[in-house]
């Protein structure tokens, strides 16, 4: 069989990172490599999302830069996947015409189907059929590793909470959870080709296997705590409503469980949490943060905010900035709110004006920068147990630091912080510390990465491991 070449681009959340490795599995035995370059590509998939206008537009202006490609080498395979592709359907063959496939978020297994039939009659096809069952992959495909020594696994799609903002329940259906025996088995193949941490990814984790009478988020996670030769796991995302004491507990009991959760809040106003259909109240969502810190004194909490929802007053922004001082959050995610196509706030009045949005979203980002440098230098000094994950182009968060030569790493915290360290022995281009948890003491804080230098290492990283350096 020919090599042919694949280019993916990837919009959007994990999700999408999970799906657009799938895409890669399951066209590998029609004989798609990795491209080296889009230009040297048969196939191209653009990977969409459409959760606020300017993700969406990404993809479009995208498919325009395809023209001039496609021109010269009419041969050449355009595909759309993902959120805008289940969105839109056949409305992009009609505005685009470069491109040849366009599939849905549930349309993943049958890609190598209609690759196959494009390949042979030069159609194009519209594929954004929902199906009923939860998507698996054929497992005799094994996951290549290419590089890299984490990973997302999805265990659940979709979601049922229709918050009034959001168009993921649209485009992405109802919620449905994987089995956990697919879940697991998953992530035993990921770690015998070497992975170490994974990242448990769904809308709502937190209903996990209820629906269908599956074992809970709390039974899975056990599960995957128990595999051999997995060093960590992390999760996202949780819904506040239904974060459970199971959940909480499982912080405390379960020694791989990284001690880091995102719990987006949205708002701190209760009228904006309503009109949002969040279905819970910043009382509420206090009450669990404090739960959290109480069985786990040190983990990071991070969270998403909108600002700029229809009707929010100066007073409901207040109650925004209230809570993310009460609470401090380790890192904030912030968007403007943005309409989107068939979720019901499109349609509320009083829209908050750009201008407005974006004075609001400005100061919000000024006030997590002040909690997230104060949580970063509080760690100075301290020694973190980081997972090297490979070699770091930038010291701080940019500049070069005195007194920090040598080979550059890049891990991050149980924590989730981003910590980059040097040691003077290593050798450049060794890659023997990634994969490996090593001590690193914290001697510089910058808003978005910590700097340091190993404990404990003299030359070359003998004799240390994961799961030795966790007993420590
Ligand atoms: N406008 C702005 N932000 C949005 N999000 C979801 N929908 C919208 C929207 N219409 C944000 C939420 C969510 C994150 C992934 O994206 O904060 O948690
Ligand atoms: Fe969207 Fe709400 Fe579902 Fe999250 S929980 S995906 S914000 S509808």
């Amino acid at each position: 069989m020919n090599t042919k070449y694949l280019y993916i681009n990837t919009i959007g959340c994990q999700m999408n990172v999970y799906d657009s490795e799938q895409m890669v599995r399951r066209l590998k035995p029609l004989g798609y490599e990795i491209s080296p370059s889009m230009e040297a590509a048969d196939l191209i998939i653009v990977n969409t999302c459409a959760i606020r206008e300017k993700a969406e537009q990404k993809a479009f202006s995208f498919l325009g830069r395809l023209t001039a490609l496609k021109r010269k080498k009419p041969e050449l395979i355009i595909c759309v996947g993902g959120c805008v592709a289940q969105q839109e359907g056949r409305m992009i063959l009609e505005r685009v015409h470069n491109v040849d496939l366009v599939f849905g978020t549930h349309a993943l297994n049958r890609l190598p189907e209609h690759i196959r039939k494009i390949s042979l009659k030069r159609c194009r096809i519209s594929d954004v059929e929902m199906t009923k069952e939860i998507i698996e992959f054929p497992s005799e495909i094994k996951p290549g590793i290419e590089d890299g020594i984490t990973r997302f696994v999805t265990i659940m799609r979709g979601c049922d909470n229709y918050c009034t903002y959001c168009v993921v329940p649209h485009v992405r259906g109802p919620e449905i959870s994987r089995r956990p025996e697919n879940v697991v088995n998953e992530i035993r193949e990921l770690v015998e080709a070497g992975v170490k941490e994974v990242t448990l990814l769904g809308q709502n984790v937190n209903s996990y296997g209820i629906k269908e009478g599956l074992c809970s988020f709390p039974e899975l996670l056990k599960f995957v705590n128990e595999i051999e030769g997995l060093l960590r796991i992390r999760f996202t995302t949780s819904h506040p409503k239904d974060l459970s004491e199971g959940l909480i507990s499982a912080f405390a009991g379960l020694e791989k469980l990284c001690s880091h959760i995102h719990l987006p809040v949205q708002s701190g106003s209760n009228s904006v949490l309503k009109r949002m259909n969040r279905k819970y109240t910043r009382e509420l969502y206090i009450d669990k943060i404090e739960r959290l810190r109480k069985i786990s004194p040190d983990l990071a909490i991070t969270s998403d905010i909108i600002v700029g929802f229809p009707g929010e007053t100066d007073e409901d922004f207040k109650a925004t900035l209230d809570l993310v001082k009460e609470v401090e959050f380790d890192g904030l995610f912030t968007f403007g709110y943005s309409d989107r196509k068939n979720a019901p706030a499109a349609k509320f009045s009083d829209k908050v004006p750009d201008d407005k949005k974006n004075k609001r979203l400005q100061e919000l980002l000024e006030l997590q920068e002040y909690y997230t440098v104060k949580k970063n230098r509080a760690l100075i000094g301290s020694t973190a147990l980081i997972l090297v994950e490979g070699f770091s182009k930038k010291q701080g968060d940019g500049d070069v630091q005195e007194g920090f030569t040598g080979v550059h790493w890049t891990g991050r915290t149980a924590t989730n912080k981003i910590v980059n360290f040097v040691d003077e022995n290593f050798l450049s281009g060794d890659t023997a510390l990634i994969g490996k948890i090593i001590n690193v003491k914290i001697e510089k804080a910058f808003s978005h990465s910590l700097l340091g230098k190993p404990v404990d290492l003299k030359g070359l990283p003998v004799g240390i491991t994961g799961e030795e350096s966790y007993a420590a």
